[in-house]
């Protein structure tokens, strides 16, 4: 399963980018402006600034909800840097504009998607990838990990090729069963990723691996 981080914090970006385990980044409306990234010219600039920093792909999304406005946000999107993939909303228009991008072999993805359904349409339209918002789904009560076994399944049976992409994932726990349901992607928080590091055993078994060893080099030598 490949890592994806989930931000448009540059010192985010490069510190998972150094941990050596990044496939690529996505980014949305609003994770921009919590970095304060507003107007064209700058929102365009941070896009190739965060292709920079990593070698895989980001996905940089349109704010316009009409085919044309759509195909021609996104064309302009995917002229910016080759590692861009254009995301495009689960909506009537951004249905056919992910056709259109297919057809023109701009990489898409297609987010907002909280059903099985929506993931069928996205992968008919040729969309790269498919974001299923798991943990928006968890926050009203629903399965969202259900939603990607169901969409793996459904891919697999066909031989869709539209990468699932599993989006607004909240913890660790949600990283291993995506891996679990046979997610092609997780795009998550730098906090889920380092807090797969964590368990209690390793700092201990650490603690006594490294007593045990000052123990070993204190003593005299024979
Ligand atoms: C997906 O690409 C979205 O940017 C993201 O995962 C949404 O997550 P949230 O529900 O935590 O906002």
């Amino acid at each position: 399963m490949k890592f994806f981080i989930d931000t448009a914090n540059l010192s985010q970006i490069k510190e998972a980018e150094d941990l050596g385990v990044l496939d690529g980044v996505t980014t949305n409306p609003s994770l921009m402006a919590k970095e304060g990234i507003t107007g064209q010219d700058n929102i365009l600039k941070h896009y190739v600034d965060i292709c920079n920093i990593v070698s895989g792909d980001v996905s940089a999304e349109v704010i316009s909800t009409d085919f044309h406005g759509i195909v021609a946000e996104g064309e302009m999107l995917a002229s910016l840097h080759k590692q861009i993939v254009v995301k495009v909303p689960m909506i009537k228009d951004g249905v056919k504009a992910l056709k259109y991008f297919s057809s023109k072999g701009i990489r898409t993805n297609c987010t907002l998607v909280f059903s099985a359904g929506q993931s069928i349409l996205a992968a008919k339209a040729g969309a790269t990838y498919v974001s299923p918002f798991l943990g928006r789904l968890d926050d009203i009560n629903q399965d969202g990990v259900e939603l990607i076994h169901q969409i793996v399944h459904i891919y697999r049976t066909y031989g869709y090729t539209t990468q699932v992409l599993a989006a607004s994932i909240r913890s660790p726990l949600h990283i291993v069963k995506c891996a679990e349901a046979g997610a092609d992607v997780a795009t998550c928080p730098l906090s889920a990723i380092l807090d797969l590091l964590k368990h209690p055993l390793t700092d201990i078994g650490l603690a006594k691996f490294l007593a045990d060893a000052k123990k070993f080099s204190e003593s005299p030598v024979r």
